[in-house]
This record gives structure tokens, C-alpha cells and sequence, in this order.
């Protein structure tokens, strides 16, 4: 079964400028605790337990966030602020992290590409950290992409209903309905004009691949932006009836934008951190 979780996490981030000048965007806080531990949380929770980052330069926080701080960590022993660390050790006793890096920023695709080594021959998921996923009903989004797995073995992504005129800030499918939230698609484009747009069902950044996705990524040709483009890959799968978009339960907060930031932190302050989770 699916044992590994990808995150691309080499972008500048630059929408964040000043902010993410020196800091990773990945470490931005929502509430108290940084977007990338939102998404290991929910890989750990699908029961994905080997964590594996794509970095680049800046980006050294993300390892020393899933590490020991010796001296502050001494410092507060015994103390009750020993309580708001549980979390994080939590999930470091029980995942293994890897990391390598992205010298060039040629695009998602490329990132991916980037993380073969550390994942090799096996099916995994990929999260884009600022993508934060919330199911305060039921299982994450990457839980119920993993069942869906299990069923039909093939590449999954996530998708949205998204209004028309967005359809250029993403990834968007069209397909056959064979659930009434599962599609097997047909096409898929990147970021394309509301009138060149096949649906409004956009991806969002959670993503099972299937192996071969590695050798279609090195065939795969710069696309929108001059960047190499996931979903150009994916396509190549998709003509083979091979890759499955699914409308997850939950919510999702574009934490790339200063808007969706705002919109998570609210709603997280108040459904996560004032119940105590
Ligand atoms: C990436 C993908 C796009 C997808 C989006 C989801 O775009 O290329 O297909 O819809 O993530 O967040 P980015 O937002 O990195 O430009």
C-alpha cells in the first residue's frame, strides 16, 4: 500500500513577500502551528508515515521544525509549555523524513520529478502544503483519496467546483461521471482561460500518482508559464483512462493567497484551536 507523502516545498513564495524573505512559506503560521504540519498531520492520519520533501535554498526551517531543539527544549522541560509541543513531537516519533533539493524552479512537474529519488518505484501522494485541507466531519482528504486507491489503482486528484472566471489559477479536468463525486478523465489543462476551459473542476494540491509518472514527467515538454507542468503529465495517463479526479469531502483554503490565509486562520482559530485540537 501507499507508505510515502511528497511535498513539493522549493517555491519562493513570493505572494507572502516581505514575509517569506528569509522564512520558508511552508512555515507559515496558521493559528499556531506552520502549514506544512497541517499537511503531515493529514498524510500521517491517511496512514502515510515516510515523509518526503522536496526543498531548495531558504527552506532549512521545515528540517529543524521536524527535529529537536535541544537548548529550548531543555529550557522549557517539566514546564507546562511542554504541552504545545506534543503535537509536532508526536508526529516526529512516529514518520521518517527525507529530504533533497530542487536547484532549479522549472515548475510542479519538475518538483515531483525532483523527489524520485526519495520515493523510487512505488505509488504516493503528493500535498501542496499551501493547499490546507480540512474534513472537521470525517477523514482527511488524502484518507479518502487513499480508499478511493484501493479501488481503482490509478492516479487520483483532487477537485473543486471553482467559479468560471478562476479557472486560470488552476489545473482544471473534464471527464465521465461515474460516481457522483468521482470522474475518470478525459482531458485535463493547465491554468486555462475561463473560455478555453473544458469544466470548472479545478485540482486542488493533493495528488495520488501512480510510478510511471516519473518517466512521463521526463518526456513531458515545458507548458504553461515555460514551467513543467504535473498536469501535462498526467494528461499522458489520463489518454489511457487512467487517472480518477475526486470531489473530496472537506474544505480548502488557497493559503497562497493573503485572502484563503485569512479565511483558514478564522476558520481554523475557531473549529480547531478553541476545541482544543
Ligand atoms: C498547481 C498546479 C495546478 C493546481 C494547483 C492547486 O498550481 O499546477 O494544476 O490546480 O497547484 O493549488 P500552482 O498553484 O502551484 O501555480
Amino acid at each position: 500500500m501507499i507508505k510515502k507523502c511528497l511535498f513539493p516545498a522549493a517555491g519562493y513564495g513570493t505572494r507572502f513577500l516581505p514575509a517569506t524573505k528569509a522564512m520558508p512559506k511552508e512555515m507559515l503560521p496558521i493559528v499556531n502551528k506552520p502549514l506544512i504540519q497541517y499537511g503531515v498531520e493529514e498524510a500521517l492520519q491517511a496512514g502515510l508515515k515516510q515523509i518526503a520533501v522536496v526543498t531548495g535554498r531558504n527552506k532549512r526551517a521545515i528540517e529543524d521544525h521536524f527535529d529537536i531543539n535541544y537548548e529550548m527544549e531543555h529550557q522549557i522541560n517539566g514546564t507546562d509549555k511542554e504541552q504545545y509541543l506534543t503535537g509536532v513531537r508526536s508526529l516526529i516519533s512516529q514518520c521518517t523524513f527525507s529530504y533533497t533539493r530542487q536547484i532549479q524552479m522549472k515548475g510542479l512537474g519538475h518538483a515531483i520529478l525532483t523527489g524520485r529519488t526519495l520515493i523510487g518505484d512505488e505509488a504516493f501522494a503528493v500535498v501542496l502544503a499551501d493547499d490546507l485541507c480540512i474534513n472537521t466531519e470525517g477523514d482527511g482528504v488524502l484518507e479518502q483519496m487513499i480508499k478511493l486507491y484501493k479501488q481503482f489503482r490509478c492516479s487520483i486528484v483532487a477537485i473543486q467546483e471553482v467559479p468560471l472566471e478562476d479557472t486560470a489559477k488552476y489545473g482544471v479536468i473534464s471527464g465521465e461521471m461515474i460516481r457522483d463525486d468521482v470522474y475518470r478523465v478525459h482531458s485535463m489543462v493547465e491554468k486555462p482561460k475561463p473560455e478555453d476551459a473544458p469544466s470548472n473542476l479545478a485540482i486542488i494540491g493533493r495528488y495520488i500518482l501512480t510510478p510511471d509518472i516519473f518517466d512521463l514527467i521526463e518526456q513531458t515538454e515545458p507548458g504553461k508559464g515555460g514551467e513543467i507542468q504535473i498536469t501535462d503529465a498526467l494528461m499522458k495517463q489520463a489518454q489511457d483512462g487512467c487517472v480518477i479526479a475526486y470531489k473530496f469531502k472537506g474544505q480548502r483554503f488557497d493559503c497562497g493567497s493573503v485572502e484563503g490565509y485569512i479565511d483558514a486562520t478564522n476558520f481554523c482559530y475557531e473549529n480547531l484551536y478553541k476545541q482544543g485540537e
